[in-house]
């Protein structure tokens, strides 16, 4: 059988242990997903979404539990180990975009690439082409401040996406839309779902689980997969 490209058991976050205001956010995950998979995850707002997200995404350890990503035992390795994992493997669409005020949009996508050994002509093939994909060329000299929320969305994709990684994770992306925007954030998934990626997408928005693209839906209730 296939091995999942994301495996977790009992993977569980817990905030301020011990403390009066502790909170378990994530409780004893199990979680399999498959290689160029398309899955949504869906909860009420609370419901550790975004914490279970940051936690596959290699972004914040575990409090407990394993977690296995593309085979290899995250969960066990050092923070300078996972950021550098997470460079080179993971790319990840933040709720709440994060881009980098006072950059210009072209500056924002090229981010990740800055670690990386490119050249300079290298890096600037990289943006333009994932900018393409994403629809964002003519805005690449903008300050992202002066973007409107969907080309900012569209920004934020760019990034996770710029170094080509396996694996996608997008924490409400279609949030700040329109539904037309939201179609087009979609159809760009659905995309990168024929490339070959895995794609992991957090949501509220009940017009983007019908999407025919998706694979499989899985619903947080209180921190827990139901
Ligand atoms: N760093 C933290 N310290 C303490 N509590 C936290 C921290 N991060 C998240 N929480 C708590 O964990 C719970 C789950 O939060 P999370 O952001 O994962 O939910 P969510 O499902 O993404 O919600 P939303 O749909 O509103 O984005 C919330 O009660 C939140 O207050
Ligand atoms: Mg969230």
């Amino acid at each position: 059988m296939q091995r999942p490209i994301i495996y977790t058991q009992n993977l569980s976050k817990t905030f301020n242990a011990g403390k009066p205001n502790e909170v378990k956010p994530v409780q004893n995950i199990d979680l399999q997903l498959f290689t160029n998979t398309y899955t949504v995850l869906k909860g009420a707002s609370g419901s550790g979404k975004t914490t279970l997200l940051t936690l596959l995404s290699c972004l914040a350890k575990p409090s407990a539990g394993v977690y296995e990503c593309m085979g290899e035992p995250v969960s066990r390795w050092s923070e300078k180990f996972l950021t550098r994992f997470r460079q080179q493997h993971i790319g990840l669409v933040f709720q709440h975009f994060q881009l980098i005020s006072g950059l210009s949009a072209y500056q924002n996508i090229a981010v990740p690439l800055i670690p990386l050994p490119d050249s300079r002509s290298e890096i600037d093939h990289k943006v333009r082409q994932i900018a393409e994909q994403v629809g964002i060329t003519h805005r690449l000299d903008f300050q992202v401040d002066k973007l409107s929320g969907g080309e900012q969305q569209r920004v934020a994709i760019a990034r996770a996406l710029v170094n080509n990684p396996p694996l996608l994770f997008a924490d409400e992306p279609t949030a700040h839309l329109d539904s037309a925007m939201s179609e087009r954030i979609l159809e760009i998934f659905a995309a990168l779902k024929k490339q070959g990626k895995t794609i992991l997408m957090t949501t509220h928005d009940p017009l983007v689980e019908q999407h025919p693209a998706i694979d499989k839906i899985l619903v947080m209730k209180d921190g827990q997969l139901v």
